[in-house]
């Protein structure tokens, strides 16, 4: 049989992760960049061509790197918990050139189009058509992974700010803004509190004269540095906490995470109150925001209600000389090459379990990284794109269009109950909960009563730890024989970069593990048989 070629769009981490499902299936992929590079949204640059993603110069991840590294490739011990973008695209190049990757990718070239063949409903076939060079040029794909991103489309919603057009100073949206140089001394006001936005307030206020911070409907936040100062995600990701919020009702749920992160600051307080409760919508994660409020650098004010040449006013009808406003508004998803064919997808972007458009002959299109994880994205596109080369070489069958329909329609409304409306919410999905939907696909879901029994160490550290991705290699199609020791290690992994000062007795950390390691162990006895029943009741 001839080998599979699949056409990846985009090499950013969700392509990376894609072209190595593919070799890892004995698929054959050839991926498109329009840029000279690898890594997507983690490349800075100080001038990205419109459509790309673009950051700022000092963005640090908000997840941590045992969370956020792909399954089989843990960020070398050294590297900080968090990292700065050029950390992540070290990452990212040692991870390219590990498994291979680099001769796969045309670099420079523009997917201009995705299209049916004429055969497509028996053959699955894709032409698609590629630019580069000012020449274009058609090739033959048995299939087709969209690893494009959803943060190049800038969403700018200038037509609800009345008066802007004749504000006459400065304005951008955030994905334009690389440094702070250019606003010292002003007055700036930031729209959206949204993870940029905070940013960006912060560091702009460092050094301009006030900012303002105005926001409709607030937000809850937390920070990077959790208890003890662990990384947030790995104290709070972990499968025993899921269990917890899925036996307690939501009510109470909220109500403990709000009182934990009002006891680092009143939200109410500091004018962040959010109007929605904790759960219903997504975070932001700030480490400086309540140090820039409570400076004074950084003043939170409602939204605003109109512009004049020189200032904006507020639903409070308090008025403020501006210089310039930077929009941290977002972005909207967009895929102009697929823009001649309506029948892929509707404008919704309906897709079965976020990576298949339902309504295909064949099952040879697949959408990758095109959701909102709380929690990290190249753990959950790879996953998806694991699942995706299985189908693509029809070791898995997708159940059939109705059926992919009313778990679509099934997804929608609970989301719809779950979360408040916001575009960014319909594509937002429970990390553990997610992972293991996609892992039970493709049959990696770690097996935790088995290893109960067989490896009570391991099983363990993968339901009170965090949910680290080598947890999806443990075992089935793609399995690693490196992840039972990459889970047992990434503690000392988060520990070992803050480790540059060594004390001979490094008491308090150890002693509260085993503390917490002592108790653990007794409650396990009791709790998990418990859980571990429920959930295969539940399941
Ligand atoms: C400010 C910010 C901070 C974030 N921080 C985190 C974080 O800390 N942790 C985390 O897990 N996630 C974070 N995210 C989410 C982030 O989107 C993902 O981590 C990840 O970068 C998404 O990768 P991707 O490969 O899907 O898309 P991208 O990184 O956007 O890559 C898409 C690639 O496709 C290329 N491309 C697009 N269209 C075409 C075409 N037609 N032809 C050829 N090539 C094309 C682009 O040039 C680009 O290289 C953050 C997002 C933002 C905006
Ligand atoms: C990190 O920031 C990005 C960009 O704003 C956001 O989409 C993502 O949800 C954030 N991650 C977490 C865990 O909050």
């Amino acid at each position: 049989m001839e080998v599979k070629k699949i056409a990846v769009i985009g090499a950013g981490v969700s392509g990376l992760g894609a072209m190595k499902s593919c070799l890892e299936e004995g698929l054959e992929p050839m991926c498109f960049e329009k840029s000279n590079d690898i890594g997507g949204l983690w490349r800075y640059e100080e001038a990205p061509e419109s459509g790309s993603p673009g950051i700022y110069k000092s963005l640090t991840c908000n997840t941590s790197k045992e969370m956020t590294a792909f399954s089989d490739y843990p960020v070398p011990d050294h590297y900080p918990n968090y990292m700065h973008n050029s950390r992540m695209m070290e990452y990212l190049r040692m991870y390219a050139r590990h498994f291979g990757l680099m001769n796969h990718i045309q670099f420079q070239t523009k997917v201009c189009s995705v299209r049916k063949r004429p055969d497509f409903s028996s053959s699955g076939q894709w032409d698609v058509v590629v630019e580069s060079g000012g020449k274009q040029k058609t090739y033959i794909f048995d299939g087709v992974m969209v690893c494009s991103g959803h943060y190049t489309e800038k969403y700018l919603p200038l037509q609800d700010f009345t008066g802007i057009q004749r504000f006459q100073g400065r304005y951008l949206h955030s994905w334009e803004y690389k440094h702070p140089d250019s606003f010292v001394g002003k007055r700036v006001l930031v729209i959206g509190i949204g993870n940029s936005g905070a940013d960006v307030a912060g560091e702009i206020s460092r050094v301009a004269e006030q900012v303002f911070l105005s926001t409709r409907r607030g937000a809850w936040i937390w920070n990077r540095v959790w208890d003890n100062g662990n990384p947030m995600d790995i104290t709070l990701f972990t499968r025993y906490n899921r269990a917890i919020q899925k036996l307690y009702p939501t009510f109470l749920i909220n109500r403990l995470a709000e009182n934990k992160l009002n006891s680092r600051f009143n939200h109410a307080n500091y004018g962040l109150q959010a109007t929605h409760r904790f759960l219903s919508h997504q975070s932001t994660i700030s480490d400086d925001l309540p140090n820039h409020i409570i400076s004074g650098k950084v003043m939170v004010k409602p939204n605003v209600k109109e512009f004049t040449e020189t200032t904006a006013i507020f639903e409070d009808d308090t008025e403020e000389n501006i210089d310039a406003v930077v929009f941290a508004t977002g972005y909207t998803l967009s895929f102009p090459f697929l823009a001649d064919d309506s029948a892929i997808l509707d404008s919704q972007h309906t897709m079965f379990k976020f990576v298949f458009p339902p309504q295909l002959e064949k099952p040879t299109l697949a959408f990758i990284g095109i959701l909102q994880p709380v929690g990290a994205t190249i753990p959950t596109s790879e996953l998806q794109s694991r699942w995706a080369v299985r189908v693509f070489a029809g070791l898995k069958k997708l159940p059939s269009e109705s059926d992919m329909m009313s778990n679509i329609n099934r997804r929608k409304e609970k989301m719809a109950n779950e979360f408040i409306k916001s575009p960014r919410d319909i594509h937002r999905v429970q990390y553990i909960d997610y992972m293991d939907e996609i892992a039970s696909e493709i049959g990696v879901k770690p097996n935790l009563f088995s290893l109960l029994l067989w490896d009570t160490k391991l099983a363990m550290e993968i339901f009170y730890g965090p949910c680290t991705p080598y947890q999806f290699r443990l075992q089935g199609p793609g399995k690693w024989a490196g992840a039972r020791s990459a889970i047992l290690s990434q503690r000392h992994r988060i520990l070992k970069p803050l480790r540059t000062r060594v004390l001979q007795h490094s008491g308090a950390s150890s002693s509260s593990l085993f503390w917490v390691k002592s108790i653990f162990t007794i409650i396990m006895f009791f709790i998990v048989p418990i859980l571990v029943i429920m959930q295969i009741i539940y399941n």
